[in-house]
């Protein structure tokens, strides 16, 4: 007798465990997640150390500490991820880790404790891109159906794209120098607020008057959705070397940079957003930021009217899904092991990694060198 699965009958059968790895930046992370579809997630443990105190001396993430602080965490964290989800090892029906884009020493050792957890439980190794864990991470919230514009604003990253499948993005705008989070915590470090700069500026800016100091709102109304924030991070410094430097400086430039960043990000996710409309047509619905900076109200609030006003919906997913977490790494895999693309032992770890391969090479807008474009 031959029995015939229709396609749902296949689709209510999916039942994936998968484990994740992140350690591309400074925070190092482990995550167990359910997946049974692309709008049924469930994540039962996400677990996160944070570097911020051994980094906060510095202003900035030091790669070498980041390095070494990972190798030291990676274990623990991971033991503790499956821990807190009541899983066992045997039952994971794959392990996901970061390969890419990120700093090197810290994505090796994520990578590395994946493939031997792979090798020795023989279960498939996914290789994945941290930014299609963030592409994908207002999945940890909500059912959120492709395609949909990607604002991602982190410390590492600045990007529009248009999530279009799995493994399927186009790269609307790219920063052309410094991430807005970047940006964030170099203006924190000139005015001495302390790191991370975002949350610090925020804090200040309450206090301020956005409108005391003149700020520069770089590449407005070009024609393209790229970025660029060295400037405006130049232009802040100068403010502040000619201010008396006194907490009411700190408060107005705070605020009077809080409002340039939140102009610039708003204007040229505007034009992406028409380029995303001209892509999709009528199918152009939805608009989500992703990424530590969406944490930032003012910019939020931003966003939010000019979706409203362009007939988009708006999504930000909380907070622990728009920083760095192994969840999004986790659901990525599964994304990718439900989709039958799993990855050699041998894959390598990748500084540089595009989600949009054929517009980084075409348009390196940011750090095309001898290593090929990064984002
Ligand atoms: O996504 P994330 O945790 O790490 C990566 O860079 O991938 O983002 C961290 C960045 C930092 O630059 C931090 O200053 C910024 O997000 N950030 C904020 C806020 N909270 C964090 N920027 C502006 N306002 C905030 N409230
Ligand atoms: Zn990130």
């Amino acid at each position: 007798m031959t029995t015939h699965f229709s396609d749902e009958t296949l689709q209510s059968k999916l039942d994936l465990l998968v484990l994740g790895i992140e350690s591309s930046c400074d925070e190092t992370a482990a995550s167990v997640l359910r997946y049974r579809g692309e709008d049924d997630v469930e994540i039962l443990s996400s677990i996160i150390a944070s570097q911020d105190e051994a980094h906060a001396p510095f202003g900035g993430v030091v790669p070498e500490i980041a390095a070494r602080a990972h190798m030291q965490k990676i274990d623990g964290i991971v033991e503790q991820a499956m821990d807190v989800s009541g899983t066992s090892y045997e039952s994971l029906s794959g392990i996901a880790a970061t390969s890419g884009p990120g700093l090197i020493g810290g994505v090796i050792s994520g990578l590395l404790a994946a493939k031997g957890l792979a090798l020795a439980l023989d279960k498939p190794l996914l290789a994945v891109n941290h930014l299609e864990g963030h592409a994908l991470s207002p999945r940890l919230a909500e059912p959120c159906p492709f395609p949909y514009l990607l604002l991602l604003v982190s410390g590492g990253h600045t990007q529009l794209l248009s999530v279009n499948g799995l493994g399927y993005y186009t790269r609307l705008g790219s920063t052309v120098d410094d991430a807005a989070g970047e940006a964030f915590d170099k203006s924190a470090k000139v005015m001495g607020l302390g790191f991370p700069g975002g949350p610090n500026v925020e804090r200040w800016a309450a206090k301020g008057d956005p409108k005391s100091v003149k700020l520069p709102r770089p590449f407005k109304g070009r024609d393209h959705a790229d970025f660029s924030f060295a400037g405006l991070k130049t232009a802040v410094a100068r403010a502040w070397e000619a201010s008396e430097q006194t907490d009411n400086a700190k408060a107005d430039i705070s605020a009077s940079f809080q409002r340039a960043v939140s102009d610039v990000l708003a204007e040229r996710t505007g034009k992406a957003m028409a380029m995303f409309k001209d892509m999709h047509g009528d199918n152009a619905k939805r608009f989500v930021v992703a990424g530590g900076v969406a944490a930032n109200k003012a910019l939020r609030e931003r966003l939010t009217q000019l979706a409203t006003s362009k007939g988009m919906s708006f999504f930000a997913p909380p907070l622990k899904f728009c920083t760095d977490n192994a969840a999004m790494i986790a659901l990525a895999g599964a994304a990718k092991l439900a989709a039958g693309q799993t990855d050699e032992l041998g894959v390598k770890a990748r500084p540089r990694w595009p989600l949009d391969n054929a517009a980084a090479k075409a348009n390196p807008a940011s750090g095309y060198g001898k290593k090929g474009p990064k984002s």
